[in-house]
């Protein structure tokens, strides 16, 4: 037994409301993922460890679909490759019958490489390099237009290819939402989008075909939505009205919030968030009350975050303990904001994956990074912990293998539990050579030459 300083801990009631369990989530205890034990994952694929679960992942994006398909007649998901573009997470949902949602030219490659045609693609984002666009066109790829200068490169190529593009514009609206996210697309309220609807009928090479906006991301208010499909329905009533270009497509974006909890925020998620029924049905009400009979434009949704989300766990152990000057105890484990970029902004749910005995103390936990800001978490309830005991990160699956960072630390393998229980890799842990790939090294500052004498400045300048 190793010897634990005794304390006194006041009993602050404030913190015992009905969903005591829910807020203070002391001591979870996850021992396996997907039914697969943490331990055997990490002896086969060591510490940190991103895992993924296929039949969670299968089971939400199912719910979802439903949820919008039992309530409106043509409703098509786009998987938002940024959220988390794993080659295998991407085929998955593509099996499942989501097209792409892409938003750079990386992504346009990565779902090319795929095998998705284009009339599977959406292309959103404000950089889209003109050879992308033009790619895209030809293509078949559906196209949302975010700025003039993008109008001007699409008339361009309608012009070289001798053909009319249908396009589709994004839009950015106020939905009771804030911030709004005003700087992409053309704004409604202004008079801006209108305006960009009259530049694209002058020019006379695009055709509207489709509205898209994205109003933000975890959107705890459905009726929020509510207020974006009017105002977007509406708006395209006034183009059809103008110009004669029906709608074919209503693109809402994502935002819907995953099971995970935003730092600050006081409940658990299973307190705070609606149910995605609630967002189906604000959704389809709203477009119900506005479309007019018989015109029903296909619905698309971009949702990223509450696809992903939950499928996605981080095992990661304890390299370090101490305490802090102050008596905190502190933890420094394997994984820190290099691998869970998403923790500036969310608190995940840390668990133990085997009970640990003993009272819990509100407690630090660090990564690894020799970097002040890299805390996963500031306040969780944990008992003592030892070297090599292992936690799990749960809900993680969304942004942070994309906004991983190749910082300090190796990137760590990630393996997909298949339905049938098989563990697969589906991304090895990176080496030096991964690091170094790149990188070109001068021959006259090989480590030799340089070090120690500063011989280098008075060698003659040769090949
Ligand atoms: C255009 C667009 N669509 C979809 C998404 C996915 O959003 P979320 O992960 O919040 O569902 C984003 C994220 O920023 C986006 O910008």
């Amino acid at each position: 037994m190793s010897y634990e300083k005794p304390m006194i801990r006041q009993l602050r009631g404030g913190l015992m409301n009905k969903f005591a369990g829910a807020t203070l989530r002391q001591r979870q205890v996850k021992s396996e993922i997907a039914g697969v034990a943490v331990e055997d994952l990490v002896s086969q694929f060591g510490s940190p460890l991103f895992v993924y679960s296929e039949r969670a992942l299968r089971r939400k994006f199912r719910t979802m679909r439903n949820a919008f398909a039992t309530r409106y007649p043509d409703v098509t998901f786009g998987w938002s490759y940024k959220t988390n573009y794993l080659k295998a997470i991407c085929a998955i949902l593509h099996q499942e019958g989501a097209i792409a949602e892409l938003v750079s030219k990386m992504e346009y490659d990565k779902a090319k490489a795929l095998g998705i045609p284009g009339n599977q693609i959406i292309l959103n984002g404000p950089h889209k390099p003109f050879e992308t666009l033009e790619a895209a066109v030809k293509d078949g790829v559906t196209i949302n237009i975010d700025h003039v200068d993008e109008i001007e490169d699409l008339e361009a190529i309608a012009t070289r290819l001798g053909k009319t593009i249908p396009v589709g514009i994004r839009l950015n609206l106020d939905a009771g939402i804030q911030p709004c996210w005003s700087r992409f697309g053309f704004n409604l309220e202004s008079g801006q989008a209108m305006e960009a609807v009259q530049r694209i009928a002058r020019g006379g090479k695009l055709r509207l075909t489709g509205l898209h906006s994205h109003i933000g991301t975890f959107i705890m208010d459905p009726h929020a939505y509510g207020r974006q499909v009017e105002k977007m329905v509406q708006f395209g009533y006034e183009i059809e009205h103008q110009w004669g270009w029906q709608m074919e497509y209503i693109d809402i974006g994502g935002g819907f919030p995953s099971r995970s909890r935003l730092k600050g925020s006081y409940h658990a998620a299973e307190v705070m968030l609606p149910t995605i029924d609630e967002y189906a049905d604000a959704i389809c009400d709203a477009l119900w009350k506005a479309l007019k009979p018989g015109h029903t434009p296909k619905l698309i949704i971009e949702s990223g975050r509450a696809v992903v989300d939950e499928a996605g766990s981080l095992i990661t152990s304890v390299c370090g303990t101490k305490r802090l000057p102050n008596g905190t105890p502190a933890y420094v484990i394997d994984a820190g904001i290099n691998l869970l970029f998403t923790s500036f902004w969310y608190r995940f749910d840390i668990a133990l994956d085997r009970f640990i005995p003993g009272p819990c103390e509100t407690s630090v936990v660090y990564g690894p990074m020799c970097m002040n800001i890299d805390v996963i978490d500031e306040g969780i309830s944990l008992p003592a912990l030892s070297r090599g005991d292992r936690l799990v990160v749960s809900n993680v699956g969304a942004y942070n293998n994309t906004q991983w960072l190749q910082f300090i630390e190796y990137r760590p393998n990630v393996v997909l539990v298949a339905e049938n229980g098989d563990v697969e890799l589906i991304r090895a842990a990176e080496d030096i050579t991964d690091i170094e790939r790149r990188e070109h090294l001068p021959a006259r500052l090989t480590t030799q030459q340089v070090v120690g004498t500063g011989a280098s400045e008075r060698r003659p300048r040769c090949a």
